[in-house]
């Protein structure tokens, strides 16, 4: 498995949303406070490594992502990820929560897909099949990025999707429609977790973060305003903040 990385000293790994790469967690990584080594690993299939097909769950990634902290004889590390990345995270902590000594979850939620959501993975598994990624970049960009979002980062968002594979995409549908519910792994949560949303995400609305905030005993919740659902792209400087005032917090 390839990765970014960034800094020296205490691990925190950053999975990126869906369909996109390591390479949106730029600007953390070229924000990383003192102390830290921020390590952003590109999910099997996006950014790098063998051709992926169809079927994989949210487990496998998880289980990629474990293997790379063995590899990096990491015993345990501040883990989390935005969006596809937060529902690895999840599966990350049923298999392994000795593992973690705090948790983000960055513009995410905790709930499966709806039977309507569903419906919408298998309509874009129809369209990935039919317009490749393309399609999927301009059915996705309208959602990903508030209005107001910058050019330049609307553009390398299109650019991001538009390259990855198309077998890629169509796996990782797969493993969104069938994830499991984890709200009931909210209340197993003990580390401290940061919550973060953009205050305009319209993929995974306040809402929800407000709702794991609530269930998760330890939890504190940064609402990033002027943010789209990649509230870490699009305001970079406020969610770095947000970011590091919580690695800074007591345990
Ligand atoms: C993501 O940003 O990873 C996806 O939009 C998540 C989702 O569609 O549920």
């Amino acid at each position: 498995m390839a990765w970014l990385e960034s800094g020296r000293g205490w691990p925190v790994i950053l999975l990126h949303g869906f369909p996109l790469t390591a390479d949106t967690w730029r600007p953390q990584l070229d924000a990383v406070p003192d102390g830290w080594r921020f390590i952003a690993p590109h999910l099997r299939g996006f950014g790098s490594g063998p051709p992926v097909q169809a079927p994989m769950s949210v487990a496998d990634y998880a289980a990629d992502v474990l293997a790379l902290l063995d590899a990096l004889a990491l015993d345990d590390a501040v883990i989390g990820g935005l969006s596809m990345g937060g529902y690895v995270t999840f599966a990350m902590h049923r298999a392994a929560p000795a593992r973690f000594t705090r948790m983000i979850l960055a513009d995410t939620r905790a709930e499966a897909d709806t039977p309507q959501g569903r419906e919408a993975r298998m309509q874009m598994r129809e369209l990935v099949a039919r317009a490749g990624a393309a399609g999927v970049a301009a059915q996705m960009l309208p959602k990903l990025l508030s209005p107001a979002a910058p050019a330049e980062t609307v553009a390398f968002v299109r650019r991001t999707i538009e390259s990855a594979s198309p077998p890629a995409i169509d796996a990782a549908l797969g493993a969104l429609m069938d994830r499991p519910d984890s709200t009931p792994e909210l209340a197993r949560i003990s580390c401290p977790v940061l919550l973060t949303v953009g205050d305009a995400d319209a993929i995974t609305p306040p809402a929800d973060a407000e709702r794991m905030h609530a269930a998760i005993a330890r939890a504190s919740l940064a609402v990033i305003r002027d943010a789209g659902h990649l509230a870490n792209l699009e305001q970079p400087a406020a969610f770095s903040r947000a970011l590091a005032d919580f690695l800074a917090s007591a345990l």
